[in-house]
């Protein structure tokens, strides 16, 4: 039996692998704001999985909530195989949190960067541990700004979403470096998947996701096949998937350079 930990694991896509691997036996934590959603998914999907699947509540926008849930895989967990990290909550404008911090910068990349770094222990405790995060590939490697991460000056959504993106990106090199075995995915669907899209958006995404996503996208289950044929059959070091096509990964001229400066802007607030 695996351990997958799956963040986002209520609603959309990471549900429908929380799904896939309770009904393949596997034990599986799923990491949502939603308790009822959960519930929902265990009762009606699996009675028998209850004490192999945990949920815990957390709002993963909040460094301190990310450090919770850590602390409390660390102290609970041996081992795991498969970190899935597929929380999402889109917001077109700028955002702080309580906690000071722009809230997309810190849901999409604060808290990845603690998932990836401080339970890198038990992911080595795993004969093929792998990470599946979803970032969708393909950003330009300029496009981070590593002296303004948390984009006072200049935000727009779409230089936020690629930032976030490239740096999710730099987050695997670190990771790889430091555990050769670990396969470390930046995976986004092929198209159009009909999620619940949570989040804060003008009425012009709104309508093109109420419109679009029932007309072209595909069933979550659909579109996680591929991330299954990942993580069941992982293979160590870096790779980016558009759906089940592999693509290049970014390639910057000083990337390693960038991945320890970002890594050192990060720890000095974390
Ligand atoms: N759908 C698409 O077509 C598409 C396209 C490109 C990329 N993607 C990416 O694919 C990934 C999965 O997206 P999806 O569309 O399947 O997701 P989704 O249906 O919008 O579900 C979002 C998930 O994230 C959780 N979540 C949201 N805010 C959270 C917070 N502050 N703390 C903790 N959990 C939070 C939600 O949990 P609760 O409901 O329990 O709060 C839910 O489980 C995302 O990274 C998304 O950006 C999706």
């Amino acid at each position: 039996m695996r351990t997958i930990v799956i963040t986002g694991g209520t609603d959309g896509m990471g549900a429908a692998l929380a799904r896939h691997y309770l009904a393949a036996g596997h034990r599986v934590v799923v990491i949502g704001r939603s308790s009822a959603k959960f519930a929902a998914l265990v009762a009606r999907r699996h009675p028998a999985a209850p004490d192999r699947a945990e949920f815990i509540a957390a709002d993963l926008s909040l460094v301190a909530d990310n450090r919770r849930v850590v602390e409390h895989l660390r102290e609970n967990y041996k081992r795991i195989d498969a970190l899935v990290l597929a929380a999402s909550f889109i917001r077109q404008r700028r955002h702080m949190t309580p906690e000071g911090h722009e809230a997309s910068w810190s849901l999409f990349f604060l808290g990845k960067y603690l998932f990836v770094t401080r339970l890198a222990g038990l992911l080595r405790a795993s004969d093929s541990p792998v990470v599946v995060n979803f970032a969708v590939p393909g950003t330009r490697p300029d496009a981070i700004d590593l002296d303004d991460l948390e984009m006072l000056d200049g935000f727009t959504f779409k230089r936020s979403n690629a930032q976030q993106r490239r740096a999710n990106e730099l987050l695997g090199i670190l990771a790889t470096e430091q555990n050769p075995d670990l396969g470390y995915i930046t995976w986004g669907p092929d198209r159009l998947v009909r999620s619940s899209f949570a989040g804060e958006v003008g009425l012009g995404m709104k309508a093109a996701a109420a419109v679009l996503a029932p007309l072209l996208g595909r069933s979550p289950d659909d579109a996680v096949r591929p991330i299954v044929d990942i993580i069941d059959t992982p293979t160590p070091g870096r790779a980016s998937y558009r759906g089940a096509a592999a693509r290049p990964l970014t390639a910057g001229t000083h990337d390693e350079e960038d991945a320890v400066r970002l890594a050192s802007a990060v720890e000095k607030i974390l």
